[in-house]
This record gives C-alpha cells, structure tokens and sequence, in this order.
C-alpha cells in the first residue's frame, strides 16, 4: 500500500502540481519565472558550482531519459563489457562532479551573507533535496552495481507503467531502500518546481541565440514627415 501511495500516486500529484502550479505562476506573476539570479553578489564559487553542476547533471538526466526511452537499444549498448566500465566510470565521475558541486552551492549560500540574505526557504529545500539526490544516486553506482543494466529492467518499466496511466509499483517493490528513496525524490523535486527557482530549467532565453545582440527601442514619438 505505501509503495503505491509513493510510486503509484504521488508521481501523478507531483506532474499535476507542477503543470497547474507553473501555469498559474507564468500567468499571474510571469518576472518571478527565472532563477533570479545571485551572480552579481558572489561569482567566483557560483561559477565552480553552477557550471560543471550544470554540465554534468545534464549529461546524466540525458542518460536517464535514454535508458527510459529506448531500454532495448540502451541494452545493446551495455553488452558489451568495456562499453559497460566506461559508461559506468564516466557516470560515476559525472556524479560525484555534481556532488561535489552541489555542496559548493551550499556552502556559497550559507557561508556568504549577502547571498545567504536573498534564500529563502524553498530555496534551501530545493538544494537539500538536488543534494539528497546525487548522493544516494552516487551511492548507488558505487554500491550496487550495475545500476545501467538493472534500471532497464525496473524503473524502465515503471516509469513506462507511469506514462501509460497504469503504474505498476512491483518493478520497484524488490529494489533496496536507497533507491526507493531516489526514485521518490525525483517526484519530490517535480513537486517542488513550480513553487522554486528551477522553474528556469523552461524559461532558456533561446531566442537570444538568434535575435541581434543589441536591441534599440525608440520610445520619443516619431515627428510627421
Ligand atoms: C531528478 C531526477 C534524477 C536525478 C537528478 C538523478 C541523479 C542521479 C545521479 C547524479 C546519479 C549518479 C550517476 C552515476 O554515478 O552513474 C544517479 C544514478 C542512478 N539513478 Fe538517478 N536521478 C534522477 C532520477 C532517477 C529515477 C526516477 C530513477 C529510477 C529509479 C533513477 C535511478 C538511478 C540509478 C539506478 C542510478 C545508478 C546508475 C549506475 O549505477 O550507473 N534516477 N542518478
């Protein structure tokens, strides 16, 4: 019963909160949309942090999504022994790169008053909640190996159990209790994003990438003739 509430029911509340939620907020408090930004009160360690954070936890949700997405060709992949070791090492440098960058981040906003001055509460549980994150994901690629191939085989099918409306808790039900609480605290920070500043992680300025660098407006009224 609770592995349903959690991995059955709570998935669908955590998507739900963060479709409705982030909804309303765009509509009705759209400059808040953003990550709103601390560079300009401490920029040395944000850039050790933010930037290999940044690099790295993509890479790795990429692999995530990859192995959920296409299990079978993820599967062929991993068949071979070496292809194997050097996904897993590469992964695991990844991770512990996000570890150690997460924790600079937290030291940044503790140790530093100014910044410390514009976190609020969300904030600090946004960042307990990426830390608890990669370290049980960090443990579990040094703990129980071989996550990659294993992963297909459960929360591959769970999530897919996920997607099609018909969640099937028992991929999980077998699984120790560390990745259980990975697996639900990927759904905690789904719940906690549109309340938070990841919201940015959709707000990408990608149409700087194509307009000039320089945009002019003309407010004075143009004369006639
Ligand atoms: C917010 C979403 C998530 C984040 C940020 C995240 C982050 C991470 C990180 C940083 C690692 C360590 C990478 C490595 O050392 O290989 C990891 C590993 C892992 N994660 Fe996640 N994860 C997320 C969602 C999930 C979900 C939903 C599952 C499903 C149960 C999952 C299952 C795993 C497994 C099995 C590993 C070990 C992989 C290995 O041994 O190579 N993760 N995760």
């Amino acid at each position: 019963m609770t592995d349903m509430i959690l991995f059955g029911v709570f998935p669908y509340v955590a998507v739900a909160l963060m479709v409705g939620v982030g909804i309303y907020r765009y509509c009705v408090d759209r400059y808040s949309w953003s990550s709103q930004s601390s560079q300009f009160l401490e920029s040395r360690v944000l850039f050790w942090g933010s930037v290999p954070w940044h690099y790295a936890i993509l890479i790795i949700l990429l692999a995530h999504f990859l192995a959920f997405l296409v299990p079978s060709g993820w599967g062929v992949v991993l068949g071979n022994p070496l292809r194997l070791y050097i996904l897993e090492v590469t992964g695991l440098a990844l991770g512990i790169s996000t570890l150690i960058a997460v924790t600079l981040l937290i030291f940044r906003r503790s140790l530093n008053a100014r910044v410390s001055a514009v976190t609020s509460a969300v904030d600090w549980l946004v960042l307990a909640a990426l830390l608890l994150q990669v370290a049980t994901g960090v443990y579990i690629a040094f703990t129980l190996r071989w996550g990659s191939v294993w992963y297909l085989h459960t929360a591959s099918p769970w999530l897919w159990s996920l997607l099609k409306l018909d969640p099937q808790v028992h991929y999980l039900a077998a699984l120790p209790t560390v990745v259980k609480l990975h697996a639900f605290n990927a759904f905690f920070i789904v719940a906690l994003f549109p309340f938070s500043r990841l919201v940015h992680v959709v707000s990408v300025p990608l149409t700087y990438l194509a307009r000039p660098y320089q945009v002019v407006v003309w407010y004075r009224e143009r004369r006639a003739g």
